[in-house]
């Protein structure tokens, strides 16, 4: 049978550079793919007089693309410093990899993504941010949003699982509609702390389970 793959990503696919977890990570992201439900975390070390990153790697829970992606990005992005990594663009990750079947586009894109929100969450870990917009609604929905449902693989934003969203004085307040003794209720709270709770002017985050 004739993969519609690249020798290059069926090399990365089968032995993926950089995979595991940090366990120590100065930087951490789990990303996930509006397009396919899947998910991608990425860890870093950061030198924190060059900030230069030391150390990467990612674990992949997407398909073939993601993985050699997964694997080209940290490669790539291994020894830059965190303003140069955060330029990585897709298109330079899919050429890494004598390109991607269009199709597939997306699968480089959550690697990028998953990339990209681990140096922000360096950055919002370290006081680093530059662009200082304050929290909003808004802004915490589009960090759900990249928080998948693990019941369905959709985030959970369009799965019409948050109720509410409140920002007040530097409180995020955030209604589920799931009842609090689900077994997935742990592992979604876990999530939204980690989204949201680097947010510069964020300094409380309350998640509320009911149905
Ligand atoms: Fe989901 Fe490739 S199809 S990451």
């Amino acid at each position: 049978m004739k993969f519609p793959y690249s020798e290059k990503v069926l090399e990365h696919f089968r032995h993926p550079q950089n995979v595991g977890k940090i366990e120590d990570a100065d930087g951490k992201a789990v990303e996930g793919s509006p397009a396919c439900g899947d998910m991608v975390s990425v860890y870093i070390k950061v030198n924190p007089e060059d900030k230069r990153i030391s150390d990467i790697k990612f674990e992949s829970y997407g398909c073939a693309s993601n993985i050699a992606t997964g694997s080209i990005i940290t490669e790539l992005a291994k020894g830059k410093t965190i303003d140069e990594a955060k330029n990585i663009t897709w298109k330079q990750a899919s050429d890494a990899l004598d390109g991607l079947p269009p199709i597939k586009a997306h699968c480089s894109v959550l690697a990028v993504e998953g990339l990209r929100s681990a140096i922000r969450n360096y950055e919002e870990r370290h006081g680093l941010v530059k662009e200082k917009t304050h929290t909003t609604v808004e802004t915490v929905s589009k960090r759900l949003k990249r928080v998948m449902n693990p019941l369905t693989g959709l985030d959970l934003v369009r799965t019409n699982l948050v109720k509410e969203i409140e920002v007040k004085d530097g409180t995020v307040r955030v209604v589920m509609d799931l009842p609090p003794d689900h077994q997935f209720a742990p592992a979604i709270r876990e999530e939204i702390m980690e989204k949201v709770e680097p947010l510069w002017d964020v300094d409380k985050v309350e998640i509320e389970f009911t149905v």
